[in-house]
Order: structure tokens, then sequence, then C-alpha cells
């Protein structure tokens, strides 16, 4: 429904550039007009400068005041550009209006109190200007308000009591404003609330109790302000939190024991707080948290608990500046996450345990203890602690490192020797075309074998018309890593994709019977994602396999072809279908126990429907690796899809399969190519992606913006697809989810 409605905004935004202007703005219901380096000077009358305000030319970018004469305006949406002036009040009167997204401008003054008058209107977002003053009460009158965000203006006054009859309220972000003043207590009225974002502000008091009510809570992020409460015993009566944000306040009392009762916890920052008391050994029981459990600057005492270790999903443990004694203990080296720690600045002793983790920490981690030694601060801890093991693994450490390298370097040269075939290969085919322009004009090349499995398709389909199409290149449709596809029109009119085997697989031409068993197999494979061949006809030492032709093309066309007009990019919610469909039919090939050999974009067909089917499912069967026939060329798959442990393991998993596909995903998330030179050098789009943290950026910055600002609804639903990418292009091939799995995810993101 909201996706059909976006549609109908993006068509309307389409076909009214220019129509806006003038006269047909008295009738338009949508106004729509994003990062158009907008500066709007009077429109409403027909004149020139309305037309050169669209060229972006120099007038003086404000909305006009008379924009309210539009009655029937229902959504206005003029996200990123550079409008300033007042927000008029103007645009309220009429009382019509449902959307309203002035985000990234520049506009300034005060929130009209007409506000009040929209009774339709469900989302306000007016977050990055220098907007003033008060929120108006009238606020409460916006029976349907499910989205207010402001954050990033320079409001004041108190968080307004009044939003607590907005009772579909979702989501309430007055992040970095001015605001004082408490939470009020009737905010516990908010049954539909899932995000309350009051970061950034001079906000005070206790958290109310009234807000463990709100059962749909997942993120309470009240960091960097006045706070001077305690952590109410009951927090975790909000079962559904999932970021609780409190750091940077100056929250007093003990942690809860009770803490351990938000099972779904990914996030818990209680950084330059004041709190006092132990760590509860009940946070081990926090079993999903994995983000960042930060307990930094604060005055807690006592031992860490060895039930930390429980925590094998934990990325980044920061518990330093504290007043923490005892060991570190081994029971640690459960966090098999771990990529960041934090112990600095406590009264800890005795020997760093030796982890990865810890060894690979800089020293700064574990500076200003009062008695920790080992790596990585000081190499030994003297005769107290002789440290024989540490030495051991070290040694260790060096041939696993030596094996990896030669395993890289076994890689580099079966690459090259690979590539070297392959020009080879290449020269003999241009060599080979030659002569077979010549010898095949008149006279076909002799058929040995070739059938058609599908009955119906038995009449339609000539073989030697097959053949054919194959020796013109003018019907190359596409190559790729182990073959080239043509088409092939029939004389019945029946369109066929016919794909050739690279001659680097002839072998399989010497195992015909198994190839013919195979193929007859797969045909039998009834999978609606995956292209079933239909057909094969063997010649001289040529294999072709037939399949149903595909006017839509590959995904990669689809994603990546730089002469689609953006009207015709995929939205958001017909590229997640196809992120589904494509998952779906790879957890089907897994589940009969067949691994692709190489997945990519390219592999992707769409049908009519822009349904997609994985095709090359034959190859991994014809080529079978693991029996030594073209091994070595199944380990190359396509570049930018290639697991890194193939590198060294040289055999293709299902856990491989499944990176592969994550990059399929993150294609599909961010319209960036696998491999692509602005990364950098030796950086793909996994790389890219993982180290953006690292760069400071956002998601946001990574997804493809075309889609992730149409709405809160597609933004939310991309951050959890790439979430899933992130999963499935883990470096470690073991913390990658099945298939299946990944098939739930994303049909789960689908339905929410
Ligand atoms: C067009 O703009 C000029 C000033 O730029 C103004 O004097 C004139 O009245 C406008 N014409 C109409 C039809 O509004
Ligand atoms: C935004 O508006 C203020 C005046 O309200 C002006 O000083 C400033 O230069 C403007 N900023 C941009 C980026 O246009
Ligand atoms: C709108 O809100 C104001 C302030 O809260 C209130 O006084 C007024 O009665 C409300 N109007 C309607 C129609 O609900
Ligand atoms: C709140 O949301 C529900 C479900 O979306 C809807 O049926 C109801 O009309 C909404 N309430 C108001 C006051 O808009
Ligand atoms: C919290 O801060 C407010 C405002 O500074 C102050 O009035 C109040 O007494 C403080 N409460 C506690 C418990 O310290
Ligand atoms: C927390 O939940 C328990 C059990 O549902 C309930 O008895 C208790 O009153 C709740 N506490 C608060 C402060 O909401
Ligand atoms: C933990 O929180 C503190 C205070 O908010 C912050 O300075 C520190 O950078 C955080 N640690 C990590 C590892 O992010
Ligand atoms: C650990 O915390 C200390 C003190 O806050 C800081 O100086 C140091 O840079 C941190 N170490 C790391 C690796 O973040």
């Amino acid at each position: 429904m909201e996706a059909l409605c976006l549609l109908h905004i993006l068509l309307a935004w389409c076909l009214s550039c220019f129509e806006l202007v003038g006269a047909e703005l008295q009738e338009q219901a949508i106004l729509q007009a994003i990062n158009q380096e907008l500066r709007v000077p009077g429109w409403g009358d027909a004149n020139n400068s309305d037309y050169c305000t669209w060229q972006g030319v120099n007038c003086d970018g404000k909305i006009p005041d008379d924009l309210g004469s539009i009655s029937e305006l229902q959504i206005l949406n003029l996200h990123s550009n550079q409008l300033e002036g007042p927000i008029p009040a103007s645009i309220f009167v009429p009382g019509k209006l449902e959307v309203l997204v002035l985000t990234q401008n520049n506009f300034s003054g005060e929130l009209p109190e007409e506000i009040g008058n929209c009774k339709a209107l469900s989302s306000v977002r007016i977050g990055n200007n220098h907007l003033v003053g008060t929120i108006p009460k009238t606020i409460g009158n916006l029976s349907s308000l499910t989205y207010f965000e402001a954050d990033n203006n320079d409001l004041s006054g108190e968080v307004v009591a009044e939003f607590s009859q907005c009772s579909n309220l979702t989501l309430l972000n007055l992040a970095s404003n001015g605001f004082t003043g408490t939470i009020p207590q009737d905010f516990g009225q908010l049954m539909n609330l899932q995000e309350l974002i009051l970061s950034g502000n001079s906000l005070f008091g206790d958290i109310p109790i009234s807000i463990l009510s709100c059962k749909n809570l997942n993120k309470l992020d009240i960091s960097n302000n006045r706070f001077n409460g305690t952590i109410p015993n009951e927090i975790c009566n909000i079962t559904r939190l999932q970021y609780l944000l409190l750091d940077q306040n100056f929250i007093r009392g003990e942690i809860p024991h009770e803490i351990g009762n938000c099972a779904k916890l990914l996030e818990l920052q209680l950084g330059s707080n004041i709190l006092t008391g132990t760590i509860p050994p009940e946070i081990g029981r926090i079993r999903n948290l994995q983000i960042a459990l930060n307990l930094s600057f604060n005055h807690l005492h006592g031992l860490l608990p060895p039930e930390l270790g429980k925590l094998d999903k934990l990325v980044s443990l920061d518990v330093s500046n504290n007043r923490l004694s005892g060991n570190i203990p081994p029971e640690l080296k459960g966090m098999l996450s771990l990529i960041e720690v934090n112990f600095s600045n406590n009264l800890l002793a005795g020997l760093v345990p030796t982890f990865v983790p810890f060894q690979k920490s800089p020293s700064s981690s574990f500076l200003g203890n009062k008695g920790l030694c080992g790596e990585p601060i000081n190499p030994s801890c003297g005769t107290l602690y002789d440290d024989h093991k540490a030495y051991h693994h070290r040694v260790s450490y060096r041939i696993i490192l030596a094996v990896i390298g030669s395993g890289l370097a076994v890689f580099m040269s079966v690459t090259i020797v690979v590539l070297l075939f392959m020009i080879r290969e290449r020269q003999e085919k241009v060599a080979k075309d030659a002569g077979i322009v010549d010898e095949s004009i008149n006279d076909n090349p002799t058929i040995i074998a070739g059938t058609v499995f599908v009955d119906n398709l038995k009449q339609a389909v000539d073989l030697d018309a097959v053949v054919k199409a194959t020796l013109k290149d003018s019907n190359k449709l596409s190559s790729g890593t182990f073959s080239t596809v043509y088409k092939a029109i029939m004389p019945s009119g029946v369109v066929l994709s016919v794909r050739r085997l690279k001659s680097v697989d002839k072998t399989i031409i010497h195992h015909q019977n198994k190839m013919i068993r195979e193929l007859e197999r797969l045909s039998k494979v009834c999978h609606d994602n995956l292209v079933r061949p239909i057909g094969y006809v063997i010649y001289e030492d040529v294999a072709l396999l037939l399949h149903h032709y595909f006017p839509n093309g590959t995904l990669a066309q689809l994603l990546h072809e730089s002469t689609r007009k953006p009207e015709y990019q995929p939205d958001w919610p017909s590229r997640l279908s196809i992120a589904i469909g494509v998952a779906e039919g790879l957890a089907f090939l897994h589940h009969v126990a067949i691994i692709h050999l190489d997945i990519s974009s390219g592999n992707v067909l769409l049908d009519a429907n822009f349904k997609p089917l994985v095709g090359e499912i034959e190859i991994s069967k014809l080529l079978d690796p693991t029996k030594g026939t073209a091994s070595i060329s199944a380990v190359a798959g396509s570049f930018g899809y290639i697991p890194p442990e193939y590198a060294y393991t040289m055999q293709v998993t299902a856990p491989g399969n499944v990176y592969s596909y994550g990059v399929v995903l993150l294609e599909i998330l961010t319209t960036r190519l696998p491999v692509d030179e602005d990364f950098g050098e030796g950086v793909d789009l996994v790389k890219w992606v993982h180290s953006a943290p690292v760069r400071g950026e956002t998601p946001e910055q990574i997804l493809d913006a075309r889609l992730s600002t149409v709405s809160f609804g597609w933004r939310k639903e991309m951050l959890a697809a790439l979430k899933v990418a992130l999963l499935c292009t883990d470096n470690t091939p073991a913390k990658r989810p099945k298939m299946k799995n990944v098939v739930e995810m994303l049909r789960e993101i689908k339905q929410n």
C-alpha cells in the first residue's frame, strides 16, 4: 500500500517538474522536489522567474506564503535543497497535508502552531535546518502522527507532553537541539512508540517509570543530556528493547542486576555517567548483545565478571576508566566476535590472557592499570608468570601465517596459469572462429548428440538452427566465466538462449553420458527461481545448453546499465523481492546438495515480470570441481564475488555461495559494482562497505540514497537488509548464515 503510494508520488514528481509552476500549481496534490538545489521565489505566479527557480538560479529561496492556496496539497517533499526563511503557516491552513518533508534545508523561524490543523498529517520530517522556538502544543491535535523527526535544529523549551496524545506515534526524534526539562510522564501512553531519540539536548531528571509501559519501544537514546536519575530496576519490562543508549549523562546508582532480562538488547551504552557498584554478572545473559557494551568513565569497582565471556557476538567492549580490580578473567576468550576492547585506567593486575583480539589491540587498551603485564603491553611478566605458552602461541602464529602465505602464493600461481590458459584459448578460438566462419556458411557442423527435454517444445526447437545461431557474433548476449550466451530465434518463432561452454571445459565432452544424465536430472529440478536446462546439443568438441530466453536481461544490467533513465531504476520493494527470489533459488539448490560455481548479478536473469531466476546451475554439476575436472577455473568464479577463503581452500562450498550472494545483495542495496576503482586500490564492494564505520560513514551513506531517503519505512528495511548482507559477507565462513536462514531474514523484513 505504502509502496504503491510512493510510486505514485515518484511518478507525480517526474511528471510535475515543470508543471508545478504556474496555473497547474493550484491543482497539485503532491509537491515533490528532492535535491534539486531549489531556490523558490514566488510559486504561484506564472512568470519566467518561476522557471528559473527550477534551474537553481539565484533567487531568494523562500517558500512563498501563498503556497497555501494549493487547497489540495497533501504531500510536500522538498528535502535536500537550499531553501531558507520560515516554514509558512499558510501551508497548514487548508488542513489537507499528510506528509511534510523539509529535511536538509536552511529553514529558520518557528514551527507554526497552525500545524495542528492537519488532522491527517502522519509524517513530519524537518530535521537538519535552523528552526528555533518551541514545538507548538497543537501538535497534540495530530491524531494521525506516526513519525516526527526534528533533529539537528535549534529548537528549545520543553519536550511537550502533548505528543502523548498522538497515539499512533512510532518515532520521535528530537536529537541535537536545545530542549530542557524532563521526559513527560505521559509518554507512557505511547503504545506504538518504537524509537525515542532525545540525545544531545539538556534534559534532566529520571528516566520516567511510565516509559516502561511502552511495550513496542526498541530504541531509547537519551545520551548526551543531563539526566541525573538512576536506571530503573524494571528497565527490561520493555521487552523489545534493542538499543539502550544512556551514555554521557549524570546517571547515578548501580547497574540493576535485572539488566540481564533485556534479551533482545544489541547495544548498551552507559559510558560517561556516575554509576557505582559492580558490573552485574547477569550482563552475560544478554546473548544478543553485539554492537557494543560500553561501561567506561564511571565509578564501577570490583571484579570483571567471567560471565562476560558468554557474549560471543559482542564486537566492542569498553570498561576503561573505572576502578575495576583483579585479573582479566581467561573466560573472556569466549567472546569470539570481539574486535575492540578497552580495559585501560582501572586497577587490573596479572597476565593479559592469550587471546587474539587482546594481543592485536593497541597497548593503549591496557595501559593505566596497576599490575597488568604480557602482550601487548610488555613482552613478558618477569619470573612471576614465565610465559612459555605465549611463546608457543607466537610460534604457531608464525606457522599459520606461513601456511596462509604459501596458500596465497599457490593461488597466485594458479591464477596466472589459468589466465595464461584462457589467453591461449582465446587466441585459439579467434583462429578457429575465423576458420569456422569460412566453412560454416555453407555446411553446418555435424551434430553428434542433442535432445530437447521439454515435450511441448520438441517440435518448436530446431537443433541445426541452434548451432547456426551460435556461429554469428551478432547473436551474442553475454560472456561469462564459463560460457558465452547467444540468442537463437527458431524458425517456429520460439526464442531461446543458448549457452556455449568455453573450451577450457572440453573434458566434459569426454564424459558425455554423465553430462546428459546430469542435464536430464537438472531439467527436472523444479524451482521458480532457477533457470532449468531445456535441452542440449553436442557437435565437434562444443557443448551447447538450451534455455528459455528472458527478455528483461540480467540483474547486473538492471542495476548497473548507466543508460537506464532514473524512472526505470527498480524501486526498493521490487529490489527486495528480487533479493528474496535469488536467495530462495540458492536455498533450494543447497537443499538438493548443489553448490553453485559462479553466483553473480550477471547470472541472475529476469523474466517478463522481473521475477529473478538463477542461471548457470548446470555448470556446477558438469564441472564437478571435486572430481578434478576444471577445478582450477571453477575456483576463479567472478571477480568481486569470490569469498576470501577460496584463495587457500581451493574448494567451492555452501558458505562460499552465501558470501557471493551477500555481494549480490550489496549491489542491490548500493547500486554499485562489486569491483570499482572508486573504492581505492585493492578495495572491493565488500571491503568498502565493511570499512564504512572506520571511515566514519553511516550506513545511510552506503545505501543508494535515491531509495533510502524516500521513506522511513524503506530506509529501515534497507538497513535491515544491509545487516543480512554484512552477515553473508563475513570473513569467517562459519559465521555466515545458511541460505535458508537468509531467506527467512529477508522475508521477515518484507513482512514487517
Ligand atoms: C513577473 O515578474 C515580474 C518581476 O520579476 C513582475 O513585475 C510581474 O508582475 C510578474 N508577472 C506576472 C504575470 O506575475
Ligand atoms: C542559511 O541561512 C542563514 C540566514 O538565515 C545564512 O546566514 C546562511 O548563509 C545560510 N546558509 C546556507 C548554506 O545557505
Ligand atoms: C488543538 O490543540 C489545542 C492545544 O492543545 C487545544 O486547545 C485545542 O482544543 C485543540 N483543538 C482541537 C480541535 O482538538
Ligand atoms: C492509527 O493506526 C491504525 C493502524 O494503522 C489506524 O487504523 C488508525 O486509524 C490510526 N489512528 C489514527 C487516529 O489515525
Ligand atoms: C537533577 O538535576 C536537576 C536540574 O539540574 C535538579 O533540579 C535536580 O535536583 C537533580 N536531581 C538530582 C536527584 O540530583
Ligand atoms: C514490570 O513488569 C511486571 C511483570 O509484568 C509488572 O508486574 C510490573 O508492574 C512492571 N513494572 C513497571 C514499572 O512497569
Ligand atoms: C565508550 O563511551 C565513551 C563515553 O561515552 C566514549 O568516549 C568511548 O569512545 C566509547 N568507547 C568506544 C569503544 O566506543
Ligand atoms: C582506551 O581508552 C583510553 C582512555 O580513555 C584511550 O586513551 C585509548 O585510546 C583507548 N584505546 C583504544 C584502543 O581505543
